[in-house]
């Protein structure tokens, strides 16, 4: 509607006046899900990747003493050094062996996290490898950076994902600037193995690539070991932190902080002062207050981090044994992150499927090919729930696919 100022311009032009990768890039399409169904009765929701629980008491108290303390503050680009500091610290903890803080950056979250990598190592014209599906949020950013992401299809067959390495590889071009490597893998619960990782490295090193490496549900491990401690294959494990390798990461998932919207990377020490630069004229940084509630998780949050993940684990099951009850239903039972992504036999349009499910039996769930061309027929579902919900999530989907 027009005011009264004479300069009404069709909403059409203005449209037209933007840039194209702003204007031409699609919605999420979980968040298309999601608002279709946010406010429905009764509605269960596992379309989005986080957990039932509120940020724990001990965590946001930190960040409530700070802003009563007065720390209101502009503050440090790269983070507070006592962060930097609780991030060494805490990958030293994890990977038995010194990490240092300088190599530590605190960003707005683990997306703007990728957005800053993006920036940094990617611009017009140029590519990056997504091996695919793959979460949604890679593609996106990079388009509006004018950076064209390649996906790779990894293959699903018998009830297995699996990562093709050489169609990984063959997809370089003289354009590649980078190889995003997400495991544990968000939409899959897929775990790259040790020795992938490492041909990732040696390739990458000998044809002067980045490793973008994003493993930020490396703490929600069920393979080999994982009960006694154990952490996934990592590119930590091989990689050099001077290096050309870059680690996105978030508080979001283990401490239950998806509002808080802080994450961090890790880069070489030489990227310091750009990676200063793109925090300053991003966001001029992270709050200090939700900067002291972050040390405070990681210093003090183990122990809710490990119940976070052991309900993870009797939620995958839960709903593991579930659909392996309905014919027809076809996943790969994740041995990370948590999610499980299972297609449905004659599902056409992951979408309606998606819509349907919601307007039947009050149950969200994201559909696949929001997650890359490769997830038509799938559905990704987050069991990172109480068991309570999860089973009853599961009485209603379990039903419902049985009669369809
Ligand atoms: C694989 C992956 N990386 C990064 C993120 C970023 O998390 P956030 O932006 O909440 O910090 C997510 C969130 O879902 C994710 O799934």
């Amino acid at each position: 509607m027009s005011n009264d100022h004479g300069a009404f311009v069709d909403p059409q032009r203005i449209l037209g006046a933007l840039t194209a990768p702003a204007r031409d890039e699609p919605e999420s399409g979980i968040i298309q899900v999601f608002n279709y169904g946010r406010d429905r009765e009764g509605i269960i929701p596992m379309w989005v990747g986080q957990g039932d629980l509120p940020t724990p008491k001990f965590i946001y108290d930190a960040a409530v003493a700070s802003l009563a303390a007065g720390e209101t503050f502009y503050t440090y680009q790269r983070g507070l050094p006592e962060l930097r500091q609780a991030l060494a610290h805490y990958h030293a903890g994890l990977y038995g062996r010194p990490f240092d803080a300088e190599n530590f950056f605190v960003t707005g979250s683990g997306m703007q996290a990728m957005q800053t990598v993006i920036q940094a190592v990617a611009g017009e014209g140029d590519e990056m490898l997504v091996p695919s599906p793959a979460w949604t949020n890679y593609p996106a950013p990079m388009r509006l950076a004018g950076v064209k992401p390649v996906e790779v299809p990894l293959d699903f067959a018998n009830g297995r994902w699996s990562l093709d390495l050489d169609k990984l590889f063959g997809a370089v071009t003289s354009k590649t600037r980078a190889i995003c490597a997400n495991t544990p893998s968000n939409p899959l619960g897929w775990v790259m193995s040790a020795d992938e990782i490492l041909a990732i490295r040696d390739f990458c090193r000998e044809r002067g690539l980045w490793i973008v490496a994003d493993e930020v549900y490396a703490r929600f491990y069920y393979g080999p070991g994982a009960e006694t401690g154990a952490l996934p294959p990592s590119f930590h494990d091989v990689c050099d932190p001077e290096e050309q390798f870059l680690m996105v990461n978030t508080f979001s998932k283990n401490w239950a902080m998806t509002g808080w919207r802080v994450g961090w990377v890790q880069a070489p020490r030489a990227m310091g002062q750009v990676i200063e630069n793109l925090i300053q004229y991003n966001t001029s940084g992270t709050a200090a207050f939700m900067q002291r509630a972050c040390i405070t998780a990681m210093e003090e949050g183990e122990d809710f981090l490990r119940q976070q993940v052991a309900q993870s684990r009797a939620g995958r099951d839960i709903v593991c044994s579930a659909l392996r009850q309905v014919p027809g239903v076809r996943f790969q039972e994740p041995e990370g992150a948590f999610y499980l992504f299972f297609s449905v036999d004659g599902v056409e349009d992951s979408f309606a499927f998606a819509r349907r499910m919601i307007d039947d039996i009050a149950v969200g769930m994201a559909p696949g090919p929001a997650f890359g061309p490769g997830g038509e027929g799938f559905m990704r579902l987050c069991f990172a729930r109480s068991a309570a919900s999860l089973e009853e999530a599961m009485d209603r989907v379990v039903g419902w696919l049985k009669k369809r």
